[in-house]
This record gives C-alpha cells, sequence and structure tokens, in this order.
C-alpha cells in the first residue's frame, strides 16, 4: 500500500516506518512525507532517506477547512492509499477526516483510553499508573478515541520522571507503529462492528 506521513517535529515514529517499509516484504511503502511546520526536524530526515516531502504551513491559511483542503490537495498528489500521522500536531476538521475514515492512523503515547491528548507521561506519573504505553489507533473524530490497531505497555519505574518514561515509551513506539502500519496495510487487520480483528498470530 501507499503511505503517505504526516508530521510535525523530530520525526522519529516516521524514520522508524520508513526504516520498516525499507525491508523487503514490507506491506506499505512510504510515497511521502509532508509537514505544517517548515522547520520540522523530519523533513531533513526524510530526505536523506528519499522520501518526497512537502509543507503545508498551516500559519499560511485562515482557518482549518482551508488548510486542511490544502493539505488533501498535496496528499492527493502523491496518490497514498494510507495516511500515518506520526507526531502530527494539529487538529484535523471533520471532513477531512471522514474523508480518510479507515485509511487514517495515528499514534498515540499512553494506553487509550487512558490519558488522551497532551502531557500523558506527566499524567501517568501523576495519577501513578504502573503500565504505561502507546497505541495505534484509526482516526476518527473524536480526538484519541478511533479503534486500536495495537498497543503496548512499558513498565513505570520507580524514580521514573517525564523524560525517562518518555524515553521508554518512545522506544516502544518505534517497534509498534511498523508493526500496526504492517497489519493495516496487509488486510490482516480489519473493523469487525467498529473494533480491529487481527488474523493470524499477531
Ligand atoms: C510521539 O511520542 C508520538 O506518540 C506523539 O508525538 C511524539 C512524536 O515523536 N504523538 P516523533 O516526532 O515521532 O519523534
Amino acid at each position: 500500500a501507499r503511505v503517505a506521513i504526516l508530521v510535525s517535529g523530530r520525526g522519529s515514529n516516521m524514520a522508524a516506518l520508513i526504516d520498516a517499509a525499507a525491508e523487503p516484504g514490507y506491506p506499505a511503502e512510504i510515497v511521502a512525507v509532508v509537514s505544517n511546520r517548515p522547520n520540522a526536524g523530519a523533513l531533513a530526515v526524510a530526505e536523506r532517506a528519499g522520501i518526497p516531502t512537502a509543507v503545508v504551513d498551516h500559519k499560511l491559511f485562515p482557518s482549518r477547512d482551508a488548510f486542511d483542503a490544502e493539505l488533501d490537495r498535496t496528499l492527493a498528489g502523491f496518490t497514498p492509499e494510507i495516511v500515518c500521522l506520526a507526531g502530527f500536531m494539529r487538529l484535523l476538521t471533520g471532513g477531512f477526516i471522514a474523508r480518510w475514515e479507515g485509511r487514517m492512523l495515528n499514534i498515540h503515547p499512553a494506553l487509550l483510553p487512558s490519558f488522551k491528548g497532551l502531557d500523558t507521561h506527566r499524567r501517568a506519573l501523576e495519577t501513578g499508573v504502573r503500565l504505561h504505553g502507546c497505541t495505534v489507533h484509526l482516526v476518527t473524530e473524536e480526538m484519541d478515541a478511533g479503534p486500536i490497531v495495537a498497543q503496548a505497555a512499558v513498565p513505570v519505574l520507580d524514580g521514573d520522571d517525564e523524560a525517562s518514561l518518555a524515553a521508554r515509551v518512545l522506544t516502544a513506539e518505534h517497534l509498534l507503529y511498523p508493526r500496526a502500519l504492517a497489519l493495516w496495510a496487509s488486510g490482516r487487520a480489519r473493523l469487525v462492528d467498529g473494533k480491529v480483528v487481527v488474523d493470524g498470530p499477531d
């Protein structure tokens, strides 16, 4: 499947997807990386890997609708079949999400449905959970609430601070996202009654 990745920042998850897709037999090909921030570190990483990049700078658009329309046009130029959000820090409009329904994945740095939104590691530490982790899910209009494709858990250790916990989760993210994209792109994971089922051993 042809996959475009949307980014806003350093792009370590994007890099994990690019590396996985370079392996023979991986069921997806990364055809483009699109950033809403012109100075995102992810852009240079993608270029070094030979992936076409584009910038749609949200600051140049008067509304979310106008930004999303341009994002849609830009994506269309790469004819992706799946869109992966990887540290993409803009809320997308309902219209955009509806057009990509069932074909757009996101990685969230928490075990959903716990800790939707921002500052997940700080909130996990404040709450005192002993397990934390990350989730790849299909994007639906309600933020961080779409069907869950795959999750990975990591322990919260005594003495963890936000940085140490974030690093442990990020390592898990880099393994999880390529696995989840492979499941979705290959059709081994599919939606049944609004939930993801996976054929064969996960
Ligand atoms: C990751 O923790 C991801 O889960 C969250 O934002 C962070 C992005 O990091 N949505 P990177 O840009 O992939 O390095």
